[in-house]
């Protein structure tokens, strides 16, 4: 059993798929406390639903990043969490948090990385052409979506993509990878070489492949 911290920023229905799986006895965690760094965000009222402790601590009013991730810190302390697990939260995590938290910060980003960091990544993908878009649960570290990767899903992007109906298509595979991640974390499953995590106990598809669009000539 793990015991988490969720931050968020928004609509949380990352935190939802969390919360979910771990109602339906699929995930083995218990999520102890909920930030949020804005006031009034849809994720404080799915905390509220489920009788979930949540808090805001809002980065405004703080010059420096570090002295607001130290009030994080305290708040994730105070509540036991073991695991800190960034649904939605759209602030730069500082070495503050990182080192309170080593290889125990795990973020979830809407696209492949190292391909489409940052944000706005939908639109970036569709204009950029790309035949495979997807999401990507890794351990933070002090770059921007640059930290070792625990588990990826590709989904296609079709001509008629826009940024939202990509978005859509992403996000219903970020509600699968992240408790998965969280779940292999939970049973001790995860290696860190590296720049490498290794899951262990999986058995390997040789031939697996998606390709997009499909190919037709050997069908004929
Ligand atoms: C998700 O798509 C997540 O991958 C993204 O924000 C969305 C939050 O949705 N995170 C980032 O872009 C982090 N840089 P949610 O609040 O409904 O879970």
């Amino acid at each position: 059993m793990v015991n988490l911290g969720v931050l968020v920023s928004g609509s949380g229905s990352n935190l939802q798929a969390i919360i979910d799986n771990i109602e339906a006895g699929r995930l083995d965690a218990r999520i102890r406390i909920i930030i949020s760094n804005v006031p009034d965000v849809f994720a404080l009222e799915r905390a509220k639903k489920h009788s979930i402790p949540s808090l805001v601590i809002s980065h405004k009013g703080y010059k420096r990043r570090e002295d607001f991730d130290k009030k994080i810190v305290e708040a994730l302390q105070a509540h036991e969490v073991g695991l800190v697990v960034l649904a939605g939260y759209m602030r730069v995590v500082t070495a503050v948090l990182l080192r309170a938290f080593p290889m125990r910060v795990m973020n979830i980003h809407p696209a492949l990385l190292p391909s489409f960091a940052g944000t706005h990544v939908w639109q970036a993908e569709v204009d950029y052409g790309v035949k495979f878009a997807g999401c990507t649960v890794h351990f933070v570290d002090e770059g921007t979506d640059t930290g070792p990767i625990i588990i990826q899903a590709a989904v296609p992007v079709y001509d008629d993509d826009t940024a939202e109906t990509l978005n859509a298509r992403i996000l219903k595979q970020e509600h699968k990878i992240f408790s998965q991640a969280i779940q292999l974390y939970a049973e001790g499953r995860l290696e860190i070489q590296g720049r490498r995590v290794l899951a262990k106990g999986f058995p390997k598809v040789p031939d697996a492949f998606m390709i997009n669009p499909p190919i037709e000539i050997f069908d004929r």
